[in-house]
């Protein structure tokens, strides 16, 4: 963590570069892959090295756990080596897991321990304890694992004790790749297939793992719109060292900075571009931005490659049910991006923005309207009257979420004089040396005295 990030009592404010962002960023390593890159490689048959992996709270909580079963895992330069044991290998925990802030950690452990014949109690901080747990402990416990969860089994803490699985047709209500995750890792060890249908193309990436391990899982449906996953047993997994690509959803910050701040012309190198998780691009591109993808490596489980944006002038769009699950995690800064677009844009069935990290759909109604722009909540969405030339100065509350710190980071840098972000430590959920390297692209921050 830099020396800014570790100032999380005091403001940080956040003003427009001298002369535009500009530059070439790497970003570290992507969130999801890095989780599943451990949760798998702690039942692999022998050890796993991990390239690339993200050093950061969420991740290493998921390093935690693996540990707490009994898996070895050595941190060195490059990444990690996971000492995999199989599932027979692993052992009962001594106490309960604490997930800490990690949404994918609580969701897909459940389903890796499934089938072990021993008892996990999970737990974590206080925005795990609103996070819908119900939607997984039910097809569990459906397949055969005995599971409990505080408020009638649908918040954490949440216990596992693992069964023979048997598996089945489930039907997620809502588009999930961590919902999906958990049943897919739960299928791999139950008797007979398992499918998973989504509604929506959510992230692939377990479903990219456990192949790129000889596992056997195959979707129908387009990556982009409703399908189904179809999981069989494993009796082993044999993975490759495996290349964690950087993480889109990190460097989509400086992406959205480099449009809206005047003067800006920058390249992400290394960049993860699985098409379940470019949503973003798309719909900016849509906008008018100026963005130049090329995709540099697509041999290796995740497709990489690089992107070059330059400031554009925006026009409003809208964003449907279909296309939010491409772009979860970046809906905040597209509605950003809509706060300077040319006229109304409008997002729609995204209801799932109100339980993560927090409650981001009303996090950016509020912080949008406290600069001045003309917002309109809905249930599931947002609808934003862009203001092209912007905003004067603000605050930004973060609530503890590292992407509402992030996105009042850009807001800052897009502002005339400057948005204050109440607490910078918790960018390290996802992104550990953040500020500096939007410093090194002309970004300023300084700290309130
Ligand atoms: C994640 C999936 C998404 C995303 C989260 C990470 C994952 O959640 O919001 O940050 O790693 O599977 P859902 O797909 O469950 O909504």
């Amino acid at each position: 963590m830099t020396e800014v990030e570790s100032q999380p009592v005091q403001g940080v404010v956040f003003l427009p570069p001298e002369q535009g962002l500009r530059g070439t960023v790497r970003v570290p390593g992507d969130k999801s892959v890095s989780h599943r890159a451990v949760l798998l490689g702690a039942v692999n048959d022998g050890p796993v090295e991990i390239h690339g992996f993200l050093h950061s709270a969420d991740t290493l909580a998921t390093v935690g756990a693996v540990r707490a079963l009994g898996v070895e895992v050595d941190e060195h330069d490059s990444g990690l080596t996971v000492h995999g044991r199989g599932w027979s290998g692993l052992r009962e925990p001594e106490d309960v897991i604490d997930v800490a802030n990690s949404g994918t950690l609580i969701r897909l452990l459940p389903g890796l321990v499934a089938s072990c014949d021993f008892y996990v109690v999970l737990t974590g901080d206080r925005s795990i304890r609103r996070r819908p747990m119900a939607r997984l402990l039910e097809p569990l416990a459906a397949m055969g694992a005995t599971v409990a969860g505080r408020a009638q089994n649908s918040l954490p803490p949440v216990s596992v004790r693992g069964g023979r699985l048997q598996g089945m047709e489930h039907r997620l209500l809502v588009a999930s790749a961590q919902v999906k995750s958990c049943l897919l890792l739960a299928g791999l060890r139950a008797h007979g297939e398992t499918t998973v249908a989504e509604p929506g193309g959510s992230r692939d990436h377990t479903e990219r793992l456990v192949r790129f391990g000889g596992g056997h899982i195959e979707r129908d449906g387009p990556v982009d719109g409703a399908g189904v996953v179809h999981v069989f047993p494993v009796e082993r997994l044999s993975l490759p060292p495996i290349q964690v690509p950087g993480d889109l959803s990190s460097a989509a910050f400086f992406i959205v900075g480099a449009l809206l701040v005047s003067d800006s012309d920058i390249r992400v190198e290394n960049v993860g571009l699985n098409p379940t998780r470019t949503g973003l691009l798309r719909v900016l591109e849509r906008m008018g931005g100026d963005i130049e993808v090329e995709e540099t490596d697509a041999d290796g489980c995740e497709p990489v490659g690089r992107i070059r944006v330059r400031t554009s002038q925006l026009r409003a769009t809208d964003v449907d049910a279909t296309e939010v699950p491409a772009m979860i995690d970046e809906l905040p800064l597209f509605l950003l991006a809509a706060a300077r677009a040319r006229g109304t844009s409008r997002v729609r069935g995204a209801a799932e923005l109100r339980v993560k990290e927090s409650d981001r759909l009303g996090a950016m109604a509020g912080m949008l309207a406290s600069f001045g722009i003309d917002v309109v909540q809905h249930s599931d969405g947002l609808e934003v009257t862009g203001v092209p030339g912007g905003w004067g100065d603000g605050t930004v509350h973060t609530v503890g979420d590292h992407r509402l710190a992030m996105v009042g980071a850009i807001a800052g840098l897009a502002s005339r004089e400057g948005v204050t972000v109440d607490d910078v430590g918790c960018v390290a959920v996802s992104y550990p040396g953040f500020v500096d390297t939007l410093r090194g692209l002309g970004g300023r921050a300084e700290v309130r005295p």
